[in-house]
């Protein structure tokens, strides 16, 4: 199996009839040579998406959330056997827009996934260092802090049987980029983190990717694909990241 991934985050943005568009855009444009895709689009566009997807591209498609519960008295909340149901194949975890702008922990985060496997789907697990606590040197704490808690929950063979993402808090959504070093720097760490097993684990950067920028970092070795957001809105763009790790990988 190659080992090159390419995920898109599609947030909380779009209409039914974009996100049916977007995806059959992204199948359409996909060249014979594509790596391994992944879109996530808001929950209650999955079932188009799906829909759209199906008998024509072998894209998969992941949940943005979900619950830790398996089932019971939790309004509003959607289960990973819900999420496999419809047909999903991955669930995002531990994104940092979750766990700062809506409190999740590492706790939670590491229930989260452990939900998402016992219901037979692929966590994306998103680890990474906001601004501060990178100029005060953690970076490399936090990261281990963050996988640790998952470790615990499940086992390091389960964490390597998923997907890492790191993001660096400061690279999401701005426009800035860690550098190709910075980024292998750490994907270099957390591969030392995952040991043996961890060889194969898929380990994807995210922040600010664009088509510009992601042939350097698609070039590091640690670097086996990325999770891509604002850029993924746009087909052309996320087509041209697509072909960018083809040739690097
Ligand atoms: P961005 O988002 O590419 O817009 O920085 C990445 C992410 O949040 O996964």
């Amino acid at each position: 199996m190659a080992k090159s991934l390419l995920a898109g985050n599609w947030k909380m943005h779009g209409t039914a009839q974009s996100a049916a568009q977007l995806a059959a855009d992204i199948a359409d444009g996909l060249a014979s040579k594509a790596p391994e895709t992944i879109v996530f689009p808001p929950l209650v566009h999955l079932p188009l998406v799906i829909a759209e997807l199906a008998d024509r591209s072998p894209i998969a498609v992941g949940a943005q959330n979900v619950s830790q519960y398996p089932e019971g008295a939790y309004t509003g909340e959607v289960s990973a056997q819900m999420l496999a149901d419809l047909g999903c194949q991955y669930g995002l975890v531990g994104h940092s827009e979750r766990r700062t702008l809506l409190g999740e922990t590492d706790q939670l985060v590491a229930d989260k996934f452990a939900a998402l496997q016992d219901a037979g789907l692929t966590p994306v697990l998103c680890v990474g260092e906001t601004l501060d606590q990178r100029q005060q040197g953690l970076t490399l704490p936090v990261v281990k802090r963050q996988i640790d808690a998952v470790v615990t929950r499940v086992g390091l063979d389960n964490v390597c049987r998923a997907v890492v993402a790191y993001e660096p808090v400061w690279a999401i959504g701005t426009g800035e980029t860690a550098t190709p070093e910075q980024a292998q720097e750490v994907h270099a760490y957390i591969r030392g983190q995952l040991t043996e097993q961890g060889r194969s684990t898929r380990l994807l950067y995210g922040g600010s990717v664009n088509a510009d920028n992601a042939a350097a970092l698609f070039a590091q070795p640690d670097i086996d694909g990325g999770l891509v957001g604002g850029a993924s809105l746009q087909a052309q763009q996320f087509l041209k990241i697509a072909q960018q790790m083809v040739e690097q990988k």
